[in-house]
């Protein structure tokens, strides 16, 4: 072999022997350099007479080519090398099972209330709100509420320390007279939400919630508040023999008041431990929206009737789900509300 040709063969065997760029830049150096061994070959060719200069500087030259080859060659491969080696480093293992998120579900009682929304909504009912700070002229004196009434008393209601007049409502009525106030009838509303009495023991929480009804129209008769309500009742329960019973009850803002009793869920009417043995259970209270209401905001009560009725949705959820603690429905043990997802 001659020495060109071995110098191309030790070139290539010591590129292809680097693992590192660095040091194979030193090494270019030796060979391609300003005074690498094949520049001094190529500075040596002036030496020859014109007739072998030809010849080997040809050589040469091809000398050169194929060890830059073999120099880009091996730079290549290194650079393989060294993104490998980076996508090997920063590598995420995506096969690994993720920690999951965990979901949360619609607590049983806001079920009932999107189910009794629904369910009025259908039949033409809007959907309204109120504050739960009330005062005390929504809360009682609107409504047509005595100053002497029991309920306006410190052992029932919850008012506010140095806020005088202003309490936590104990009802949902309120927002019938706001509603009112702001609206001309044809009135069709319910009104869902959360009132506070002092009361607590396993059927009775200090914080619960309500639902209130108020159609006011120039026709509406207790006959409608009948149907609308039996109505309501057997679609909730999707029980088409739902009976109901009205007990004459008193409310200052009704006129006739009456109490809504339905047949029992559980034993259909037939008596167990649910309903006391009596095959009914109490529901909700109702009546006609008294005139001194609608005159306290500006409705003429010649022209208008209506009815009103408040339900407890915490009693219909126990019933529908068959629970026998309200106090579980605000206590937040996941034990229990998981058991809604
Ligand atoms: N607000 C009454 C209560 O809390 C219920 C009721 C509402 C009665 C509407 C009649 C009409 O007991």
């Amino acid at each position: 072999m001659s020495d060109i040709e071995q110098l191309v063969a030790r070139a290539t065997a010591e590129f292809s022997g680097i693992g590192d760029a660095a040091l194979l830049e030193q090494a270019k150096a030796r060979y391609l350099g300003k005074s690498g061994s094949v520049t001094e070959l190529l500075k040596g060719l002036g030496k020859l007479d014109p007739a072998a200069r030809k010849d080997a500087g040809a050589a040469i030259n091809s000398a050169k080519e194929r060890i830059e080859s073999a120099l880009n060659a091996r730079r290549e491969a290194l650079r393989h090398a060294a993104l490998e080696a980076q996508l090997k480093a920063e590598a995420l293992d995506i096969t690994l099972p993720g920690r999951g998120l965990p979901t949360g579900g619609l607590h049983p009682v806001t079920r009932t209330l999107e189910r009794i929304e629904a369910l009025f909504r259908a039949i033409g009912f809007d959907v309204a709100d109120g504050p739960e700070i009330e005062d005390d002229f929504h809360n009682f004196t609107a409504l047509n509420t005595p100053e002497n009434h029991p309920a306006r008393s410190m052992h029932d209601t919850f008012y506010l320390e140095n806020a005088p007049g202003l309490l936590l409502r104990t009802h949902t009525s309120p927002i019938q007279v706001r509603y009112m106030e702001t609206h001309k009838p044809p009135i069709r509303i319910i009104a869902p939400g959360r009132v506070y009495r002092v009361d607590s023991d396993a059927t009775h929480s200090p914080m619960f919630h309500q639902v209130e009804g108020l159609w006011i129209d120039e026709e509406v008769s207790f006959a409608d508040l009948k149907g609308v309500f039996t109505d309501f009742l057997r679609n909730f329960f999707e029980k088409p023999d739902l009976r109901t019973r009205f007990r004459p009850s008193f409310f200052p803002f009704t006129e006739p008041s009456a109490e809504i009793d339905m047949s029992c869920v559980f034993c259909d009417g037939n008596g167990c431990r649910v309903c006391s043995q009596t095959g009914w259970l109490e529901i909700a209270g109702s009546g006609m929206v008294h005139p001194n209401v609608l005159r306290h905001v500006g409705i003429d009560s010649e022209k208008y009737i209506g009815f009103a009725f408040g339900m407890g949705p915490d009693r219909l959820t126990m019933l529908r789900y068959g629970v026998n603690d309200l106090r579980l429905f605000f206590d937040g043990d996941l034990r229990f509300l998981q058991q809604f997802k």
